[in-house]
């Protein structure tokens, strides 16, 4: 229908690039740094189960949802609210979507800075420059801070600049099948090491004691925030979309894959804490509690391979490292092209404007941020845990009530073989019009309620 208007916009190569891209949004800080220490504190696999049951009944539809909302329209969140009714509202949803990612990519750039600069202190602490070793503890953290997140938020620029299929698809192609091996390959190393049972054990075995309704929230806070859901990121990658493609099968590989991963990379971290404890490294606060995952992935793991052989430590501190900002790097791709196709779609910019304009306004913010790392926690609070669910129930409600189940269905026809006699055509829309709102509607009531 849409796409093709638009020489700024553009189209996904091929089915496997539109995945990987998607995939890549998905699997990012979420995955990696944030999944495994929510894990440890919630009941290790007992957490697991809620968070596959948050992912499975409220996740995967909602992502269907989306991808619909933005293969239909061919357009960004607030074209494609306008262009699917008439009420004044629902572009306001999707406007609010556009600011979540905004601001979200605001602090992610921050933490995603910590990564690449954390990458460049390994080497040099391996490779035994004393004076580079030095001068990254000598210099002010929020100075680092701000020239890591610069150097963060040019390459995410540069790569929006390339646009859809020269830029996203063809890096991400690339670096999504590069992480998971590296992953596995860390695995299978980290597991030999002593300590690890201690690690794998906590991670396998399920301790529903620890499951409570703080914990089911947090499970469902993080699977909005992992899967990249209720802000428009994959109505904007769904835009993308031609017309020949499986939308349900997209969305379930997509889902398959960002829970792969973070399990995956729990089964790396987890069991690294407990071979750094083994080796004599403090994993526990003085409150009995495990300490934060930013102090985790950021203070415990370069400790554990310090304690490595120069050559062994330079391979899984500098690739561990490395590869984690890939994993930020694509995320921070899908939350800058949100802002930037509404620009383009709705109010005529250039791709390379509009890239370097709101790319460098939204640095500006995480040039604040750096010098004060506890506003993270604050806009991340509004944007993230409220933000994300909130959008994510308006969302679901628009397709339930007011574009209707039906002419979803009708949109996702297209591309799937036998759709009528599937499983997902006769459960999906019970899922957006009933099981999912109401879930989603029970954490955000309770955020609320939380914090006033
Ligand atoms: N899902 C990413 C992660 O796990 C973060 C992210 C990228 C995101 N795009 C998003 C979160 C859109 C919410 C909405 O790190």
């Amino acid at each position: 229908m849409a796409a093709e208007q638009n020489v700024e916009r553009g189209n996904w190569n091929s089915k496997l690039g539109f995945v990987l891209a998607a995939a890549g949004s998905a699997v990012g800080l979420g995955n990696i740094w944030r999944f495994p220490g929510e894990v440890a504190e919630g009941g290790g696999a007992a957490f697991i189960i809620v968070y596959l049951v948050c992912c499975f009944l409220v996740g995967f539809p909602v992502m269907a949802a989306e991808l619909t909302i933005g293969r239909a329209t061919g357009k960004n969140p607030v074209g494609a609210f306008k262009a699917l009714s008439k009420s004044k509202f629902f572009p306001f949803v999707g406007f609010w979507g556009v600011l979540c990612g905004f601001m979200i990519l605001s602090f992610y750039t921050v933490v995603a800075g910590w990564t690449l600069s954390f990458f460049f202190e390994e080497i040099f602490y391996f490779i035994g420059n004393e004076q580079l070793v030095n001068y990254f503890s000598q210099l002010d953290n929020g100075l680092k801070n701000a020239i890591f997140s610069s150097l963060f938020m040019i390459a995410t620029i540069q790569i929006i600049t390339g646009g859809v299929s020269d830029g996203i698809e063809r890096v991400t192609k690339v670096l999504m099948p590069f992480l998971l091996v590296i992953l596995i390959i860390m695995i299978g190393y980290v597991i030999t090491l002593d300590g690890a049972e201690k690690g794998l054990e906590l991670y396998l075995k399920p301790d529903f004691s620890k499951v409570t309704t703080d914990v089911m929230f947090d499970a469902m806070g993080q699977a909005f925030f992992s899967l990249s859901l209720g802000m428009g990121a994959l109505i904007t990658y769904g835009s993308y979309l031609d017309r020949k493609s499986d939308i349900p099968q997209a969305a379930a590989y997509v889902t398959l894959a960002d829970i792969s991963v973070a399990v995956i990379a729990g089964l790396l971290i987890i069991p690294a804490m407990f071979v750094a404890e083994a080796s004599g490294i403090a994993i526990f606060a003085e409150s009995g509690a495990l300490k934060s995952s930013t102090t985790l992935v950021f203070d415990v793991l370069p400790q554990l391979f310090h304690t490595m052989s120069p050559i062994v430590g330079l391979l899984f501190g500098g690739t561990f490292f490395l590869l984690l900002s890939m994993a930020a790097l694509t995320s921070t791709i899908s939350l800058l092209e949100v802002p930037v196709s509404y620009v383009i779609d709705e109010r005529g910019w250039r791709r390379k404007s509009a890239a370097w304009a709101l790319g460098g306004t939204i640095l500006a913010i995480s040039l604040i941020i750096s010098f004060d790392i506890g506003l993270i926690d604050f806009i991340d609070t509004i944007f993230s845990t409220v933000g994300l669910p909130l959008g994510g129930l308006l969302i679901a409600l628009f397709v339930g009530y007011i574009w209707t189940t039906n002419n979803a269905l009708m949109e996702m026809e297209d591309g799937t073989e036998n759709f009528d006699k599937s499983f997902f055509y006769k459960f999906w829309p019970y899922f957006i019009k009933y099981i999912s709102p109401i879930l989603i509607g029970i954490v955000f009531i309770r955020t609320i309620m939380e914090l006033f």
